[in-house]
């Protein structure tokens, strides 16, 4: 029987995985889930956003599946530590055009790749007499292993194209460093093609002609933002998983945060958090379960009757996964 840490999070993180656990439960697999604490909530608990015991158990799973947290002032960030210490050195974010979906675009699908242990992100931030600075740390290793990654990536799922997105004009060392070892491991693959581009042009082309990405690798904060900007393209923050991979279990999450805005009205839509449960059972090589919810999800979403009020809709979160519990039983 697989092991799967949950770890809900706090404010919709909590409502979309009750979803995704309803539809998980629903789909017949033998699953043994060990619930883990982390967010603000645990934090106002145990005076510890990301307890020592959270990060023991996840790394004892088969796989994790984590909805989102809300910052706590001070505190380091939960989901960016759990990433570290599980050594998940690799953000995959697909952007996906889906059926029925009122969108920028109906015609994209393309996938970010981004280091995830690293850069602006490296935690190495702190107070001077002047203000405050970060490091933006970049390492051979890190560069050479998300690289290595996105080719990998990209001969396993039959893409063509490789773009390593950075900014070396201006920090040329950092992502003078990033770029070159791109195109040396680049070299190895000479089966698929490689280019890149700067990350301010990037941003215009996402929103001009996106048709021309297909896999994106870039350092942590520019794939931080352009994943969003990506959601955005095909429908919003609702509708976008992610899975962060490493050497051994994978972390499988939405895209988006906590949203406060509309925490506690039970409207959150849990589309991001089942398609990342879905990649998740992909990774542990539940394969048939997996394609059975991400077609049932797909025919909810195509259908329109059954949305949440981010797609238009007027369905609340539970509603919208009971729907799709409905068409997936009607496939077992
Ligand atoms: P957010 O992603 O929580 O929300 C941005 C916008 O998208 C909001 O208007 C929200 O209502 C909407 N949205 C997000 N997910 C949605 C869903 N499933 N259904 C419908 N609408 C959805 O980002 P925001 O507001 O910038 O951050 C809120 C908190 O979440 C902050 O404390 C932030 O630090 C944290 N955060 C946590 C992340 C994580 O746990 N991985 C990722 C991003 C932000
Ligand atoms: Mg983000």
């Amino acid at each position: 029987m697989k092991k799967i840490t949950i770890i809900p999070g706090d404010g919709i993180g909590k409502e979309v995985m009750e979803a995704a656990i309803l539809v998980l439960d629903s789909s017949g697999l033998n699953l043994e889930y060990k619930f883990a604490e982390a967010g603000y909530e645990c934090f106002q608990k145990y005076g510890n956003n990301i307890p020592d015991e959270t990060i023991k158990i996840a790394k004892k799973t088969d796989a994790t599946l984590f909805g989102a947290v809300t910052t706590v002032k001070d505190q380091k960030s939960a989901i960016i530590t759990l990433r570290k210490e599980m050594n998940l050195f690799a953000n995959v974010r697909p952007v996906k055009s889906l059926p029925g979906i009122k969108s920028l675009y109906t015609d994209l699908d393309f996938v970010i790749i981004r280091e995830n242990t690293e850069g602006l992100y490296s935690g190495l931030e702190k107070y001077t007499p002047e203000g405050a600075n970060a490091i933006r740390l970049i390492t051979k290793k890190a560069s050479r292993r998300i690289s290595k990654f996105a080719f990998e990536y990209a001969l396993k799922n039959n893409r063509k194209r490789v773009t390593a997105v950075h900014k070396a004009n201006v920090l040329k060392k950092t992502d003078g460093l990033f770029k070159d070892i791109f195109y040396e491991i680049a070299g190895d693959y000479p089966g698929i093609d490689s280019n890149d581009y700067y990350v301010d042009a990037t941003a215009m082309y996402f929103i001009t002609k996106p048709q021309i990405f297909d896999i994106v690798v870039t350092s942590n904060l520019f794939g931080d933002i352009l994943s969003d900007e990506g959601a955005g393209l095909v429908g919003g923050l609702g509708l976008a998983p992610s899975a962060n991979i490493g050497d051994y279990n994978g972390l499988f999450e939405p895209v988006h945060g906590s949203a406060p805005d509309i925490e506690g009205k039970g409207i959150a839509n849990p589309s991001a958090m089942i398609f990342s449960a879905v990649m998740m059972l992909e990774n542990i090589g539940e394969m048939d379960i997996a394609n059975k919810i991400e077609k049932s999800l797909l025919e909810v979403l195509k259908e329109g009757k059954y949305l949440t009020p981010d797609l238009g809709g007027r369905s609340k979160t539970i509603e919208m996964a009971e729907e799709v519990i409905k068409k997936l039983k009607s496939k077992l």
